[in-house]
């Protein structure tokens, strides 16, 4: 792959002993919010020892997520889990299970850029289906519906919440979805990684595709945002639908997870432990979250030309900036400045000059790039 002019500079810049103020860091670890201290005694509780391999995860660690995942609304069993590595695992066994090479994943676009590159590892075709903004971000139905209705769609993928424009479906937009893979024969497969970062404090949870469903639908989360431990490998895939669809998803996870056995023994008894940190860690990355968007609204403040695009919650943020360069040029500029912010397209954002920044940045660092970026476009 040959990298783009962007990426190029950035790895110039490094290679001379530059450090840029990052706004593209996403890894918890990296930006100081990882309950470290905990997992490591958790891991220590448990020790190295046993080995029972289990192609759907231990039955302790599968029992933990049901009850993750329960509400007074909803009930999930541990029957209904399969443990992963990860979610970009859970992608790959959701799309050999469901899609045969030369079959067609929907997914949205602008989103998380590894869709492409995890269908083409299996030989699919990803093809895109829009979210439009106007104001605020919507499901564009004429481009799913278009998506849909070439030969070989199988899976349908929402995120919820999407990466990196925040939104969530709106409700008449997950029935339409629903309605679609229904009569399309879908599966659709919900990436929530990110469902337990509301943008502002809420009254009410993010959306969830958990639940009873129409159609075979897989939730996808992790270890990885959940708890900000994206190095303990350990994800999942809760399984929903018409039942016996339903069991027919979890005997090809079984099938598939008794190949590779993936995820290690240790994280998954350690996986009470280790969940038990998330609610620390959701208040300190809350936190952080806030204090990097208060920042953002004081930019925009100080300099009317830029503005933040509203968002129901996740780690990023996207910042129209003036028409009066391209956002190649605005990221490459703000490179020279010492900051690094990604170009929208890394994304498929159309539409607007648009830059990409991480909200989980520390936030001096996070301050700093802003001011850069505000003098910039103030031309100062
Ligand atoms: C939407 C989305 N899904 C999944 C992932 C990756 O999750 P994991 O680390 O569990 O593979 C990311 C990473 O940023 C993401 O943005």
């Amino acid at each position: 792959m040959v990298p783009n002019a962007w990426t190029r500079r950035r790895s110039e810049l490094e290679a001379t002993g530059v450090t840029l103020l990052d706004l593209t860091l996403s890894d918890p670890i990296r930006a100081g919010l990882a309950p470290l201290a905990q997992a490591s005694s958790a891991l220590a509780a448990v020790g190295a020892g046993e080995h029972t391999p289990e192609p759907l995860g231990l039955a302790s660690a599968r029992a933990a997520i049901a009850t993750l995942l329960s509400s007074s609304e909803i009930q999930v069993v541990p029957d209904s889990i399969a443990i992963t590595s990860s979610t970009s695992e859970s992608y790959a066994h959701a799309f050999r299970l469901f899609a045969d090479p030369g079959e067609a994943v929907l997914a949205p676009s602008p989103s998380y850029p590894l869709f492409e590159p995890l269908a083409r590892a299996e030989g699919l075709e990803l093809r895109p289906y829009r979210l439009a903004f106007d104001g605020r971000w919507h499901l564009d139905r004429d481009s799913l519906e278009r998506a849909a209705l070439q030969p070989g769609a199988r899976i349908l993928l929402v995120v919820e919440p999407n990466n990196p424009t925040g939104s969530s479906l709106w409700p008449d937009d997950r029935e339409f979805v629903e309605q679609l893979a229904a009569r399309r024969g879908l599966v659709i497969v919900s990436d929530e990684v990110f469902r337990t970062f509301p943008r502002f404090p809420a009254t009410t949870p993010l959306p969830s595709w958990l639940g009873p469903r129409r159609v075979p639908t897989l939730v996808l989360g992790g270890l990885s945002k959940l708890c900000g431990l994206p190095h303990l490998k350990l994800g999942w895939i809760a399984v929903c639908g018409p039942s016996e669809a339903a069991r027919e998803a979890m005997r090809g996870l079984e099938w598939l997870g008794d190949l590779f056995l993936s995820v290690n023994g240790p994280v998954q008894r350690a996986l009470p432990a280790l969940l038990a940190t998330r609610e620390r860690f959701a208040l300190q990355t809350g936190a952080r979250l806030a204090a990097n968007a208060a920042a953002l609204a004081q930019l925009c403040q100080e300099c009317p030309a830029i503005s933040v695009l509203p968002a129901d919650g996740g780690w990023s943020a996207v910042l129209r900036l003036p028409a009066t360069r391209g956002e190649e040029e605005w990221a490459l500029a703000l490179l020279e400045r010492g900051v690094a912010v990604h170009p929208g397209h890394f994304y498929d954002l159309s539409g607007g000059e648009h830059v990409v920044v991480s909200l989980i940045v520390e936030p001096q660092v996070f301050a700093d790039g802003c001011h850069q970026l505000g003098l910039l476009v103030d031309g100062i």
